[in-house]
């Protein structure tokens, strides 16, 4: 079962690590315990009281002395604690608790209630930075259990929290709601949510309010797609809204790219239970005897120094320890989607290659259209899952194109939309069976097209195959776009017999077929699509280099969305294309898209010389910061949606090189940047240069000059990028003066 892969991983890497026990207890022996689940600034102090009720005492900054974690006061049940244990670490139903659960079963004789007792817990060090605390739960009546994980990257205050339920009854047991985590936090002044919603075009739009009374639910339907209209990542402020440099903020994000919930519950003495895991909607499981229900890792960062020290950490805890090839290198490029959509043949690519190399750029990204010949790919509504070059536009397949780009000393890439089936196609005609649908009722589409039934096996065959056989037919193929643009209606599987775990089903189907892939092909670097950022979350990336955040590419909307993605994606995994989106200068936009990983989707041949010569340059000046702007800390310096300029550096680790992108955000009259922007995270007592770089042809800076500055000035007077009407946008590199 694919969620229980990461575990079965750890295990291993465990064993390698001649699994160095540095705790171990047992319940009988040891009550009222205190279990400490600590990273460099913070703990997690989890405690048994007499019954051996597993509850969460603290969760903040890590104390010098763990002795006096049983200092804690309300270490024990809460006076007017009416329903159970308000601070379970893993909340049951059916008994005492009459709040949201964590999990809720039916046993195998019908019964509903669970209670689940502290039996023991390991402590093992992975390596200098990475443990493992595994905490056992049981019923003291039925022979059921629930082991808590704990996987902590010390460094980052990154925690990953999933739990695994199993049972030895006689018969099924049903899972009606089975979270990976439940966290409990205490404060005196109340809690700020900071949640997104968004649809097409329109991702990552945040929303902060103060949590009220009752459950705020974080969650999603959809099947795949599935952050359509929500993502799954939050934060909640403790005590007062967090800003970039100050307050307590905690980050949460599920790893699953399928239905997931999160509910967020004031109870009625004021602390905030957050509860996430696996959407239970129309997903009740039925666990057999022995058998491991793993869920997917709830994902948490804290930070007492604001929302920059939690997102840096993130950042880094991705390119380190999550996403693919986090700290390898990336593939400029140069895709036809914009360009051209559906409408291409061989000699209109042919000068498209020609292009790639003429702006500079790694390698060329084929999109839609080159499939399908029974119902050619002409639009969007034919051909889909008919996965054979159309030969009409491709007489001489994909393979002669790979050459070419190989003699224009270019890379070539592709996109395929391997999940989908639209129903004019050879394949819906082949297997319906394949399709999700209900087979009583009318069809829906979504963008004209179905999903297939990743939960069976021959689906599954069949999409490993689409990727395989590009890779086996193109062994130079270089990249592959992978998107994904329906929800899932009518959800249906011809193959399950049990409905109810059909999104489960998808998902362990989908991870199975990038697990295959990732072990035949593990690094080539692959593009997380849903027609923009639908689809992101740290499950998926670990199979996918980076990913496409919006189709929303007019670049002042983009800073919004870049900006936003930010606080938990590293730059490195952002897509970011230039286009014709939107009225602003090939500066501007090239600019913007150069703060992640840069394309372009332009006609090259429509560009005037200038521009050409901007562009060309501009590439140069990436591939040189490139290191920084991939690898680096970033610092959010001035925010888009609290004055007229936007700001953030991108900083290297040894605090020598950076650059600074500035915007104006606000095109009224008069606005720009008036007062000097305070610099972050230089070493004051350094001295730098600042250099505006990026300058049209021709053009001078105002900035430019000999002058020098101490880390120490640029962090408390700052500096003034002059962004204005007439500078709308100035990319500054700033460097030690050694
Ligand atoms: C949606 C993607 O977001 C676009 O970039 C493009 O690849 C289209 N799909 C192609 O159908």
């Amino acid at each position: 079962m694919k969620f229980e892969q990461s575990l079965s991983k750890s295990i291993s890497y465990l064993s390698a690590f001649s699994l160095s026990l540095i705790l171990a207890c047992t319940g009988a022996q040891a009550q009222s315990l205190n279990i400490p689940i600590e990273t460099s600034s913070n703990a997690l102090v989890l405690h048994t009281d007499a019954s051996n009720h597993l509850g969460t005492i603290y969760f903040g900054k890590k104390l010098a002395n763990a002795a006096e974690y049983g200092q804690i006061p309300g270490t024990y049940k809460q006076a007017g604690d009416y329903t159970g244990q308000l601070n379970s670490a893993y909340t049951t139903s059916g008994s005492r608790n009459l709040l949201e659960p964590a999990i809720t079963v039916t046993h195998a004789d019908g019964n509903n209630s669970l209670d689940l007792r502290y039996v023991s817990h390991t402590t093992t060090k992975v390596d200098d930075n990475v443990s493992l605390t595994s905490i056992i739960l049981k019923d003291p009546v039925y022979d059921f259990t629930v082991t808590l994980y704990y996987k902590t990257f010390a460094k980052e205050d990154v925690v990953e929290q999933w739990s695994v339920i199993k049972h030895k009854e006689i018969g099924i047991v049903n899972l009606k709601k089975y979270a990976s985590a439940n966290l409990y936090l205490k404060s005196s002044e109340g809690f700020w949510l900071n949640q997104y919603h968004g649809d097409w075009a329109k991702e990552m739009q945040p929303e902060e309010s103060k949590v009220t009374h009752g459950i705020k639910t974080i969650d999603t339907k959809l099947g795949t797609r599935a952050n359509l209209f929500m993502p799954s990542v939050f934060m909640v402020s403790i005590d007062k809204p967090a800003t970039e440099d100050e307050g307590t903020v905690l980050y949460g994000a599920l790893e699953y790219s399928g239905n997931f919930k999160t509910d967020i519950e004031l109870d009625y003495q004021n602390n905030l239970k957050i509860i996430s895991g696996i959407n239970n909607y129309a997903s009740e499981y039925s666990l057999k005897p022995n058998e491991e229900f793993t869920t997917p890792a709830f994902l948490y960062t804290l930070s007492t120094t604001g929302k920059g020290t939690a997102s840096r950490k993130l950042q880094s805890w991705a390119r380190t320890y999550r996403l693919l090839d986090g700290k390898g290198s990336r593939l400029t490029l140069l895709n036809n989607w914009e360009s051209t959509y559906f409408d291409f043949n061989e000699s209109k690519l042919a000068e498209l290659l020609k292009d790639t190399k003429k702006l500079g750029v790694d390698l060329f990204l084929l999109d839609d259209g080159w499939f399908a010949n029974k119902y050619p790919r002409n639009g969007d509504g034919a051909g889909l899952g008919d996965w054979a070059e159309n030969k009409t536009k491709l007489p001489n397949g994909i393979s002669s194109l790979v050459k070419e780009a190989e003699s224009n000393g270019v890379k070539f890439g592709i996109w395929i939309e391997p999940e989908m089936v639209n129903p004019k196609s050879e394949l819906y005609e082949k297997h319906p069976d394949w399709v999700v649908k209900e087979n009583k009722r009318e069809e829906y589409y979504f963008r004209n097209q179905l999903v297939l039934d990743l939960s069976n096996p021959k689906v599954q065959d069949f999409v490993f195959g689409v990727v395989d056989n590009l890779f086996t037919k193109n062994p130079a193929l270089a990249y592959i776009k992978w998107d994904c643009n329906a929800v899932i209606y009518n959800a249906y599987s011809s193959y399950l017999k049990n409905q109810n775990h059909f999104y489960i089903e998808y998902m362990r189907g989908l991870y199975k077929v990038l697990e295959k892939i990732r072990a035949k092909y593990p690094t080539v670097p692959m593009m997380l699509c849903s027609g923009g950022g639908g689809r992101v979350d740290y499950a998926a990336l670990k199979y996918f280099t980076e990913f496409w955040p919006s189709d929303n590419t007019e670049p002042l909307e983009r800073i919004f969305i870049q900006w936003e993605y930010s606080y938990f994606y590293p730059a490195i995994s952002s897509s970011n294309h230039v286009t014709d989106w939107g009225k602003q200068p090939i500066k501007f936009r090239t600019d913007v898209a150069m703060m992640g990983k840069l394309g372009f989707d332009i006609v090259v041949s429509k560009l005037n010389e200038n521009d050409l010569k901007y562009v060309q340059n501009a590439i140069k000046n990436y591939n040189a910061l490139k290191p920084i702007i991939w690898q680096g800390d970033q610092y959010r310096l001035a925010s888009p949606r609290e004055g007229s300029v936007a700001s953030i550096l991108y900083l290297n680790e040894a605090k020598t090189n950076g650059v600074i992108f500035n915007y104006l955000v606000n095109n009224r009259y008069d606005e720009g940047s008036k007062y000097p922007i305070r610099l972050k995270g230089l070493d004051p007592t350094k001295k730098y240069t600042l250099t505006e770089i990026n300058l049209m042809p021709g053009s001078n800076s105002s900035i430019n000059g000999s002058k020098s500055y101490s880390g120490n000035f640029l962090m408390t007077v700052g500096f003034n990028p002059e962004v204005n009407s007439g500078r709308t946008s100035v990319v500054l590199q700033i460097d030690e003066i050694k």
